[in-house]
């Protein structure tokens, strides 16, 4: 078992989930050190059920994680799965993101090894799963400060920017916005025009709103939040705030939602490769876990995203 990719609230529940299910059924767990990097440097141990211990609270992940460049190489993937040989491992489960499926693929492919992927990672944007392991976290984190700021915007009659996490994904952004009570969100999946949304603050500044909350996923189309501000203080005269709530976002205790989904993907990870799959994912839908097929995981889902961009327009008034 490894993680991968950003770290994610809610991977040691699933790390624990793998090891204690493998386990109670004689099976043997190595765990593997900073995802893919420790994979090619041969960088694991075996993890008994005592060494997963008191850590389906914590934040983070114990086996550490990585991006790795090298294992996107053949030479990479080759040392990795020498290692694997090499200790007898049968199959790998990866808790991850859409990048470590990717590489999980690539060594199914190349070498055939059995890989189960866990959605693990707070963008939310696994094709396969209603909900990835760490976004409930993410969301109630951004959405404790959005409801901070909110207290000081309405005391100040001002217009707030919030940037929050999504290089790719929009997914918090809408999330918290809806929850926070937001009167716009911005998301990397759609162009918005400029003009009209700053039209749009504008005619709600002179409606007599007292204050403006806009969310902003960080990899948004208008370069994020400072842009913004500056662009909406240019074009409409209303003067804005700036907070950019960084990577606490990726921190801290696991909600009771994201250590029970996690718990229940990695039963049902042992339970799909005693089954003989190979090249599958874990996703919950519609309360259920579901297994489907690894490479779905690249997708985005965009009539979810319009559903949830309405839902936040249609209540910003
Ligand atoms: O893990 C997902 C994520 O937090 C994205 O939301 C964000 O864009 C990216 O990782 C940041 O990555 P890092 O700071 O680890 O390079």
């Amino acid at each position: 078992v490894l993680t991968s990719g950003g770290d994610a609230p809610g991977m040691n529940a699933a790390i624990r989930a793998v090891v204690r299910t493998a386990c109670g059924r004689d099976m043997q767990v190595t765990g593997v050190r900073h995802g893919y990097e420790g994979l090619i440097e041969g960088s694991m141990e075996p993890l008994s059920t005592r060494d997963v211990s008191n850590i389906i609270q914590r934040g983070g992940t114990i086996l550490g994680t990585s991006r790795s460049p090298a294992f996107r190489t053949r030479e990479g993937r080759e040392s990795a799965h020498a290692n694997l040989v090499e200790r007898g491992v049968e199959g790998l489960v990866v808790i991850g993101g859409n990048g470590s499926y990717l590489g999980a693929s690539d060594l199914h492919r190349d070498f055939g090894v059995p890989v189960i992927g866990l959605p693990g990672t707070i963008d939310n944007d696994v094709r396969g799963t209603d909900y990835t392991i760490g976004f409930n976290t993410a969301v109630n984190t951004a959405l404790e400060s959005i409801d901070r700021i909110r207290d000081t915007a309405f005391s100040h009659d001002r217009a707030f920017f919030i940037e929050v996490m999504g290089r790719k994904s929009g997914a918090i952004a809408l999330a918290s916005g809806i929850a926070g009570g937001a009167e716009a969100v911005l998301i990397p999946e759609r162009k918005e025009d400029l003009n009209a949304f700053c039209r749009m603050l504008g005619e709600m500044s002179q409606r007599g709103k007292r204050s403006l909350i806009v969310v902003v996923a960080e990899g948004d189309q208008t370069g994020g939040a400072h842009a913004l501000a500056e662009r909406v203080q240019r074009e409409t005269g209303i003067e804005g705030r700036v907070t950019i709530l960084g990577h606490i976002q990726r921190g801290g205790t696991p909600t009771a939602f994201d250590r029970i989904l996690a718990s229940r993907m990695g039963v049902s990870a042992i339970d799909a490769l005693q089954d003989g799959e190979e090249h599958a994912m874990i996703g919950i839908r519609g309360g259920r876990m579901v297994v489907s097929p690894l490479d779905l995981a690249t997708e985005a889902d965009d009539l979810r995203i319009e559903e949830l961009l309405r839902v936040c327009r249609e209540l910003a008034h």
